[in-house]
């Protein structure tokens, strides 16, 4: 640990963020390298005559924050950490960085399952970094997931972040497409969730760098319509929900209607599209028959 002023640390701070890149960021790189947590930084802010203690030095701090502006790359795959929800998870540029808005996800499942001891069977296609499950898993403790994603770089990670967050073992990984790898759970699924790559191809050319050149393309690109994967997670969904399963999906911020026609086409039913914070019709949720 080295101690320094607090006077020299603010002004050290400020400096970085005049050079560019946003508060949020600079707290992801304060956190996960330097040491110092969130609500540490506002007790430093009001108490500035002390002292702190940093994990590293400013300069290594400042190393990582120039790479940061200057190569677009996201600060959370210099640090290797993403907060989410409540969970601290690693990821790599293997795996996509968990979004606030999909954070929504889990309240749109807590106002569908609203006892905490209901023994839910669910699974979620396409986990990344595993954030979606993990958060899952811990909200329903007596529940049992499965959670798959055709990376298996991605499912390691995954992995890790289950196990580092959870003393539980009611979360299974499975490597495969879609749901190929759940054969065995035909009929039996309660719920299944997935925030699959719906970015359509012209859009995904233009996306802006920091996605385009460091996040994988194969947790974004939809195909030419952005639909691909939705189109297929929804056919086969009816296979391997039960009666009355819900199935919610997160999609492009102008599919909401479309998503609700294919949930219409495969006889789903209390299909509704849900709105995110910023009012776009973010998820599509439907209940099988
Ligand atoms: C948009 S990311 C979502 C990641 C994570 N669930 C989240 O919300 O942050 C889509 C994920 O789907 C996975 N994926 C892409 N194609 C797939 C396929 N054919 N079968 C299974 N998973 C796939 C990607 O590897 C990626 O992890």
């Amino acid at each position: 640990m080295l101690s320094i002023s607090v006077e020299e640390f603010l002004l050290w701070k400020k400096k970085q963020l005049s050079k560019g890149g946003d508060h949020q960021s600079f707290a992801v790189l304060l956190d996960c390298i330097g040491g110092i947590s969130n609500s540490e930084l506002y007790l430093i802010c009001i108490n500035p005559e002390g002292r702190l203690q940093l994990k590293q030095d400013l300069d290594f701090l400042e190393s990582i924050w120039n790479e940061h502006l200057i190569k677009s790359c996201p600060i959370q795959y210099l640090c290797g950490i993403s907060f989410w929800r409540d969970l601290k998870l690693k990821v790599s540029n293997k795996v996509l960085i968990p979004r606030p808005e999909t954070e929504l996800i889990i309240d749109i499942v807590c106002s569908l399952f609203k006892k905490k001891s209901e023994k839910l069977f669910f699974a979620e296609l396409g986990t990344g970094s595993g954030a979606i499950s993990i958060a899952l898993a811990l909200s329903y403790p007596f529940s049992k997931g499965v959670a798959t994603d055709i990376d298996q770089d991605a499912l390691e990670l995954a992995t890790k972040n289950y196990i580092n967050s959870s003393k539980q073992s009611n979360l299974k990984f499975y490597c495969g497409n879609w749901w190929s790898p759940l054969e065995s759970f035909k009929g039996k699924l309660d719920l299944a969730i997935s925030n699959p790559p719906y970015i359509p191809k012209d859009t995904y050319e233009k996306l802006p760098k920091e996605v385009k050149n460091f996040e994988p393309k194969v947790a974004l690109l939809g195909g030419k319509d952005g639909l691909k994967h939705i189109k297929e997670i929804i056919q086969k969904a009816p296979l391997f929900l039960k009666d009355k399963g819900w199935l919610i999906l997160e999609n492009h911020f102008d599919q909401g209607e479309k998503v609700k026609e294919l949930l219409i086409k495969n006889k789903f039913t209390s299909i509704e599209i849900v709105k995110d914070l910023s009012g776009i019709g973010r998820f599509t949720i439907g209940r099988y028959k």
